[in-house]
């Protein structure tokens, strides 16, 4: 049976963007014959400064965001990366398989590490073999993502290719990304350039899942945007980048195609658009908001969740990390 594994960082709120991209996406996986196991990467987060009482608390609050976005602990497997050893430690065994020169080509790397790059943790330069280590424990076959993460699913094919060509094994799957839909990169609400992130200085250039009606409301109003009515299909919006994300979020939102979404505006304004999407997003957002906040409400049985979770996961990677060291030729004697 397909295993779909995922997962995000608990390095600050959620964003529209996440969760169009990724979380959205994660519950319909559930209803096929598919394994779904999404882990909130604690480990990968800890690779730039986290405050150690907000890092525990963005957790929990991801923990709650995967719940209210549909994820089922008893249908998935919902954990923290750190519980479960087999992730830090199959990622050390990868350090060993992949190259220095495949990290320093990752352009999120050299985002993240900026200009003075020789100050950046070397947890920040590894994070791939990391991710790779997130996914092959369990030997998942396919990873639902965003746009922002192919180089890094392609970095993990590369591990797993060189690993079984190394030691001569059938041992890894090559992963397939899930790149899928009109929402695999949603763009900033300030820049139709940049992707919306929830490191941006800027809070207006995104929507947070923690946002209330009122907030969600400005800061579609304040979107940037040209003063062109809208055109009847996508193909009219080509040098418009504003404009198609927001059609791209309004399609997204209402599960329907960005042309069935223009064949309504066609003609119209911003003034009339901006409006209407902001209905579409709160209608969508804010029952997620409500459920997140009731999670909240009970930290300890999130954290009961995590645990539980966490010793499933435990039982699929450790057989999948004994064969590993066994294959590399590391004594195992009890
Ligand atoms: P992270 O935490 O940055 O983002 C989590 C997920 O959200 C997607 N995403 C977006 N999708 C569309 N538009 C956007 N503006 C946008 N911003 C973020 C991301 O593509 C991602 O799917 N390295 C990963 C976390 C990770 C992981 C894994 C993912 C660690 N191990 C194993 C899959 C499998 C990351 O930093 O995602």
């Amino acid at each position: 049976t397909p295993r779909i594994l995922s997962g995000i960082q608990p390095s600050g709120g959620l964003t529209l963007g996440n969760y169009l991209g990724a979380l959205k996406r994660f519950a319909t996986f559930q209803d096929t014959e598919a394994e779904t196991i999404y882990c909130i990467v604690d480990l990968h987060a800890i690779t730039v400064w986290q405050d150690p009482a907000v890092l525990a608390t963005r957790t929990r609050e991801a923990a709650a965001a995967f719940m209210a976005a549909g994820v089922d602990p008893a249908k998935s497997v919902l954990f923290n990366q750190s519980q479960v050893s087999a992730h830090a430690e199959l990622a050390w065994l990868f350090n060993t398989v992949a190259r220095v020169g495949w990290m320093y080509r990752m352009t999120q790397f050299k985002d993240k590490a900026g200009k003075n790059s020789e100050n950046a943790s070397l947890g920040l330069l590894a994070y791939p073999a990391l991710m790779a280590a997130d996914i092959l424990a369990y030997q998942a076959t396919a990873v639902p993502v965003g746009e922002d993460q192919k180089q890094h699913l392609e970095l993990t094919r590369d591990i797993a290719a060189k690993f079984n060509h190394d030691y001569g094994v059938e041992h890894f799957p090559i992963t397939e990304p899930l790149i899928e839909g009109v929402a695999t990169r949603v763009m900033s609400l300030r820049d139709g350039s940049k992707k919306m992130s929830k490191s941006d200085p800027s809070d207006a250039s995104r929507i947070n899942l923690t946002d209330d009606a009122d907030a969600i409301s400005q800061k579609i109003r304040k979107a940037r945007t040209d003063a062109d009515p809208l055109p009847g299909t996508m193909a009219g919006l080509k040098d418009r980048p504003e404009a198609r994300n927001l059609v791209n979020i309004y399609a997204a939102l209402s599960d329907e195609t960005p042309d069935q979404v223009l064949s309504r505006f066609e003609g119209q304004g911003f003034g009339s658009f901006k409006p209407a999407l902001a209905e579409v997003a709160v209608a969508a957002l804010e029952p997620i908001t409500r459920r997140m906040t009731d999670y909240l409400a009970d930290p300890a049985e999130i954290d009961r969740i995590l645990g539980r979770g966490a010793d499933q996961a435990d039982e699929i990677a450790a057989p999948i990390l004994a064969k590993t060291k066994d294959i590399m030729g590391l004594l195992r004697s009890r």
